[in-house]
């Protein structure tokens, strides 16, 4: 009786004190993934360049850390369940890999799913779930991105809860990234269980379309994100997926538009080109200080679309220090021209000239709201403002 008792009792300790590992993604995670470019196609060498410009290109310096590796990295499992790396692929071995890019001040991001197999048909961590996790510590791993194809009938919550637990008592902590594609509202259940969590299918490399498999360009994403941003926040972020920024599709204001809106959403900002070699554009594009601050504000809010009149939007954002962010958008490819009292939309101002309008593209300010935004922005462009509140003299 008594060992039933004691059983019990341990049963419901563990269960009681598991739990996410708390104050590790305060902020919008930043960093790249191999998927978007490279899909299957990796290897170590890859990896090890890209930590390399990660650690010398200004993309360090501008705040991105995580380098992740996506699917296909596995390849089985041993005879005692051990996951193994493709040694082909990665003949040095996936701890020597996590050192590499630890050396360079960054860290190490794995891949796997919450199924019985990946979507590329690796090995799924579906029963190894403790396992695994041990063996992610063991190498210094310090992100987890955890997909969900090949689940059958398994309960999504219950699924990444598993995962999250076992993260937990492996001891290492370790960001924990939900990447089941909104299926199951993750945003109602993931705050306690991950770091961030998918809201939509997959982004592909195109601005305004979708597939009939579940792909989704930039703009379809963008309407997914009308109704969430409220259940996001510091630690616990909604994800619109990775971005398509340097990939060779997007046009550059495109591909403006497409950051300024993650920025708006607080989203985690997870490069997906190859960085080793990307058009100064783009790198300014990625590491445009102005608006990672927004993305990166402290409160953590998820821009509200204000104002939708055909195909312009106009979102908007507080952020700390009593300071606004506004992002218009053209979904058209035909300019579209504005002119717009934006001090009525913020309900707190005391005085109508109190704000300075700062172009966060442009790097110019641009006027106060005593007057209105007047203007042009072109087919598919956007207009991304913050409103700064000027010091008394
Ligand atoms: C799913 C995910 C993608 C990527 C691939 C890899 O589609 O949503 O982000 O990880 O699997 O197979």
């Amino acid at each position: 009786m008594r060992i039933l008792l004691t059983l019990a009792l341990c049963i419901t300790l563990s269960s009681t004190f598991a739990q996410k590992f708390e104050g590790l993604a305060q902020k919008p995670p930043m960093g790249w993934n191999s998927w978007n470019k490279f899909e299957c196609k990796i290897n170590e060498s890859i990896i090890r360049e890209v930590a390399d410009a990660m650690a010398s290109n200004g993309m360090k310096a501008a705040g991105y850390e995580y380098v992740v590796v996506d699917d296909c990295w596995q390849i089985g499992r041993d005879s005692l369940g051990n996951i193994m790396a493709d040694t082909e692929r990665f003949p040095s071995g996936m701890k020597s890999l996590v050192d590499y890019v630890h050396s360079k001040g960054l860290k190490f991001g794995i891949y796997s799913d919450a199924g019985t197999a990946t979507c590329q048909g690796r090995p799924g961590s579906r029963g190894y779930e403790f396992q695994d996790a041990r063996i992610y510590a063991s190498w210094g791993v310090d992100y987890l991105k955890y997909d969900w194809c090949n689940h059958g009938k398994q309960n999504a919550e219950a699924s990444y809860t598993t995962m999250r637990d076992a993260l937990y008592k492996a001891g290492r902590p370790i960001v924990f990234s939900i990447c089941e594609w909104g299926t199951n509202k993750p945003w109602e259940w993931g705050k306690t269980v991950g770091h961030l969590w998918r809201t939509t299918e997959d982004i592909i490399n195109c601005f305004d379309c979708k597939n009939n498999w579940g792909g989704l360009g930039v703009l379809q994403i963008i309407d997914l994100h009308t109704e969430i941003g409220d259940y996001s926040g510091p630690g616990y972020w909604n994800d619109p997926d990775m971005l398509e920024i340097g990939n060779g599709v997007l046009t550059q204001p495109e591909e403006r538009l497409h950051m300024s809106m993650w920025a708006m959403f607080s989203a985690p900002l997870i490069a997906g080109n190859d960085i080793r070699n990307m058009s100064a554009e783009t790198l300014k594009t990625l590491t445009n200080k102005e608006v990672l601050d927004i993305d990166q504000d402290k409160l953590g809010i998820s821009a509200t679309r204000w104002m939708k009149y055909g195909d312009l939007e106009v979102w908007f954002k507080p952020l700390s220090d009593g300071n606004y962010a506004f992002c218009f958008i053209n979904r058209s490819n035909q300019p579209i021209s504005i002119n717009q009292d934006l001090k009525t939309t913020i309900k707190k101002m005391k005085v109508d000239d109190s704000y300075t309008v700062r172009d966060l593209w442009k790097h110019k300010d641009i006027g106060t709201t005593k007057d209105n935004i007047v203007g042009t922005i072109p087919g598919h462009d956007v207009l991304m403002l913050k409103l700064t509140k000027k010091l008394p003299l």
